[in-house]
């Protein structure tokens, strides 16, 4: 298991960015004075990977790189992993996290990028926007007014009033859009939006139903046959959550007959891998159904967001502890600490380790000024702000601890 001591000046940190993440997240780490930036712009096959890994602190990656155990294996010096996306599958969380190593990423940069395609798709949909475009594409001419309505006064329903469905639900009422939503966890209404007491509510009262849930085992299937013949007759629906949300037969069949006006739909419960895929779904047959390929969060702007959001967490992990938003690690939001010193002790989540952690400490004669304590079932995170010059002896102490993962020395 890696033990290591932690205690470097910033010119001797290294940070390797791959897949091209952008030139902003080198601006961060350079501000922090980070200055040993080395940016690729493609992502590694894992034998370079495993070979240029040996002397990086920090390392940053997007979608494409897989970090497996093998890999971790040799990354003696991994301090933490920046994901400059959402998901974090491509990481072996659970090798990271024996190994003392925390992976950050950056779920909400992207929410007002989805929240404005959805506002946009709601005018499109009101307007039967989706099937005159490809009718004109064929050279058909449909101009006609009917089934066309303006949003003003329309009541918009959103489930899952998080992040998305909330900043939306302003949005939409700067349009002039009634909002009401339902979300499983009780969420204070932002503007005039009402919360309501059940999705039926919501299926029944809406013009437009927008979904904005996670994808977990109670999302999936959550809009079925029944769901969709709650909805009201001529109401369009907009899935830019999870693909597994809705299920297309169900609503292929809801389109097919008309029940429903339109879809808007941008995830998909199976996608292609890549653009040599051919996209393949019984919705491309309904010309009153706006398709994008999971683009919803993908704009210039939040790469910018990802590239600052992600950078800063770790620049803040290096320069004082702080670890909030890892997802395989606990998470401490730590002070600064001005005059003391401090020693950070990542431990395999074991009976006795704390008590061993303060004996090293008495026997060592130091004072414990401040102390921070976070766990998960398997790993304990414990940082220690304290005064001395001279934190050799602690430090030795500390590694000798057999369920010690890693120590950090922060002055
Ligand atoms: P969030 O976590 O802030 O909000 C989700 C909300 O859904 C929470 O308030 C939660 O309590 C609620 N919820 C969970 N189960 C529910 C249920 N059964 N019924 C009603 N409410 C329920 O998440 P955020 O950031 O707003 O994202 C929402 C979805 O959008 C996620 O699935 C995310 O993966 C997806 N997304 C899609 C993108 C795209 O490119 N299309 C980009 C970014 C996010």
């Amino acid at each position: 298991m890696t033990q290591r001591n932690l205690s470097l000046s910033k010119d001797k940190i290294n940070i390797l960015l791959l897949e091209g993440i952008s030139d902003r997240a080198t601006e961060c780490f350079n501000a922090a004075g980070y200055h040993q930036v080395e940016t690729v712009s493609s992502a590694l096959p894992d034998d370079e990977l495993a070979e240029r890994i040996r002397d990086v602190h920090f390392l940053g990656i997007r979608s494409r790189t897989r970090v497996t155990e093998r890999v971790l294996e040799r990354a003696e010096r991994l301090t933490a992993i920046g994901c400059y996306c959402i998901g974090t599958d491509q990481v072996d969380l659970a090798a990271a996290q024996r190994r003392g190593v925390p992976v950050f990423n950056a779920p909400y940069a992207n929410t007002r990028s989805v929240a404005e395609l959805v506002l946009a798709e709601i005018v499109m949909l009101m307007r039967g926007i989706p099937a005159k475009n490809a009718a004109a594409h064929r050279g058909e001419w449909l101009k006609s007014a009917q089934g066309s309505y303006e949003v003003r006064g329309k009541t918009l329903g959103i489930i899952g009033y998080g992040h998305i469905g909330s900043q939306l639900g302003i949005l939409a009422e700067g349009l002039g859009l009634r909002v009401i939503y339902y979300d499983v966890v009780r969420k204070l209404p932002l503007g005039n939006a009402e919360p309501v007491d059940s999705q039926d509510e919501v299926l029944a009262r809406a013009d437009v139903v927008t979904l904005h849930v996670p994808d977990t085992e109670s999302t999936r299937g959550l809009i079925d046959a029944a769901e969709l013949a709650r909805m009201k007759a001529g109401a369009h629906l907009i899935n830019a959550s999870r693909g597994k949300v809705v299920s297309i037969p169900a609503l292929a069949g809801a389109l097919a007959s008309g029940h429903l006006a339109g879809a808007a739909i941008d995830v998909f419960p199976s996608e292609p891998a890549s653009k040599n895929e051919e996209f393949v779904s019984e919705l491309r047959a309904h010309d009153n159904v706006l398709l994008t390929p999971h683009i919803g969060g993908s704009t210039f702007e939040a790469q910018q967001n990802i590239a600052v959001d992600v950078s800063t967490k770790m620049t803040l992990y290096s320069d004082n502890g702080s670890s909030m938003g890892a997802v395989n690690f606990p998470e401490v939001n730590l002070p600064d600490h001005a005059t003391a010193r401090r020693i950070l002790h990542i431990h395999r989540n074991e009976p006795g380790v704390l008590q061993a952690i303060n004996h090293a400490f008495s026997e060592a004669g130091i004072n414990i000024v401040g102390q921070y304590l976070q766990t998960l079932p398997d790993v304990g995170y414990v940082v220690m702000d304290v005064e001395t010059d001279d934190a050799g002896p602690v430090l030795r102490r500390l590694h000798d601890i057999p369920a010690t993962i890693r120590t950090r020395y922060l002055y």
